[in-house]
């Protein structure tokens, strides 16, 4: 199949290419989009043999759920049996927005989008092409993150092209994502409210609209010994091609055993990634130093991390050693996914 790669100018979009894109969908096609979080990598989520292709190009595995995004409320009400309290307050506050709301099912919506569970997995995105891409496909878009299973996450459409050219239909490419995270996935199908995967939206405002709302403890602890709720977070995660260890404590510590590390690696002839941040990158002795953002603003880490990855794959390195940051904000998001990345590999110095 020849990908085809459309470049749409927010500021003056070609709704042709949207439409274009929108039968696609209709046809049962791949077709990446930006969303405010990631690229996601759309299908009809009414259409079995549809979804079916979007777990064939990812090589995802089958026992884990896809979101489906909607443009609006009118949506919702055809793919959830009800529409709880709790869950009206988030929509209300967050929608279109950054957080994913699990509903118990409706007949309409097919189990191999639920991987045969009886919740679903809804998303209204804020992006202005990934809604127009909805409202003209007509069908709620299913959309895991539009990489190969255990990538990172693409936060550009050079991404999805580098994981999947060949494997889709057309990627929409709306230049980078502002956030740079997924969503936080929250469970609000029953009377327990948790929040399966921190993301775009943090714990603290959460518990401004749902005071009761509990964090799934699997997903900020730093053992892999728990089993999480949400399939998605068991499996090896936003990997870089080489392997990586994570540092957390005080940051001088830090730095002090991280440029111990290096100097061993470098000596040891390895070529060696430093993921460092914009307060500590001048304190390294060596190695190809990369600052994910500014610890004072935890958004540019954020939006940067995912890219940062990537670019040590691109860098061939052998190891990297990456800084921890303070898990508050989206700093719990970070963790989890900086955690993932190095698969276990964590330092409390
Ligand atoms: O920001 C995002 O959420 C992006 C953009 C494209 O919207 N999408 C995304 O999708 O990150 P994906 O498939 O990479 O992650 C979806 C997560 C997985 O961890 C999956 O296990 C979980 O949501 N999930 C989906 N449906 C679920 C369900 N019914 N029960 C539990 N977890 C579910
Ligand atoms: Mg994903």
């Amino acid at each position: 199949m020849n990908t085809k790669i459309y470049k749409l100018n927010r500021e003056d979009i070609d709704y042709g290419i949207i439409e274009a894109a929108a039968e696609e969908i209709r046809q049962g096609e791949l077709v990446a989009f930006p969303t405010e979080t990631v690229y996601g990598l759309g299908a009809d989520g009414l259409n079995p043999r549809a979804l079916e292709k979007i777990f064939k190009a990812k090589g995802r595995p089958q026992d884990n759920p896809l979101i489906l995004h909607v443009a609006d409320y009118d949506q919702v009400e055809e793919l959830v049996q009800f529409i709880g309290e709790d869950a009206r307050r988030v929509m209300d506050a967050f929608w279109p927005g950054p957080i994913t709301i699990l509903f118990k099912k409706s007949d309409k919506v097919p189990y191999e989008a639920t991987a045969g569970l009886d919740t679903v997995a809804i998303r209204m995105p804020e992006d202005k092409i990934a809604l127009e891409l909805i409202r003209r496909s007509k069908r709620p878009i299913a959309a895991p993150s539009a990489n190969l299973s255990g990538r990172p996450s693409p936060t550009r459409a050079e991404h999805v092209k580098i994981d999947l050219d060949g494997r889709l239909e057309t990627i929409l490419d709306g230049g980078s994502t502002g956030i740079g995270l997924e969503s936080t996935v929250v469970d609000l199908s029953s009377k327990e409210a948790m929040i399966l995967r921190p993301g775009g939206i943090g714990y603290e405002d959460l518990r401004k609209i749902v005071p009761n709302i509990t964090i799934d403890s699997s997903i900020i602890s730093e053992g892999e010994d728990i089993v999480p709720r949400s399939p998605g977070q068991k499996y090896r995660h936003y990997a870089p091609r080489s392997e990586m260890f994570l540092y957390s404590g005080d940051l001088d510590r830090v730095v002090n055993r991280i440029n111990l590390e290096l100097e061993d690696y470098l000596n040891r002839g390895y070529k060696v990634g430093i993921m460092a941040t914009d307060e500590s990158k001048d304190r390294y002795s060596g190695g190809s130093v990369i600052s994910m953002g500014s610890r004072e603003n935890k958004e540019t880490i954020a939006h940067n991390l995912f890219k940062v990855l990537r670019d040590f794959d691109k860098l061939e390195v052998d190891i990297i050693l990456a800084e921890a940051v303070e898990k508050s904000g989206i700093g719990t998001a970070i963790m989890n996914r900086l955690i993932k990345a190095a698969s276990g590999n964590i330092f409390t110095v």
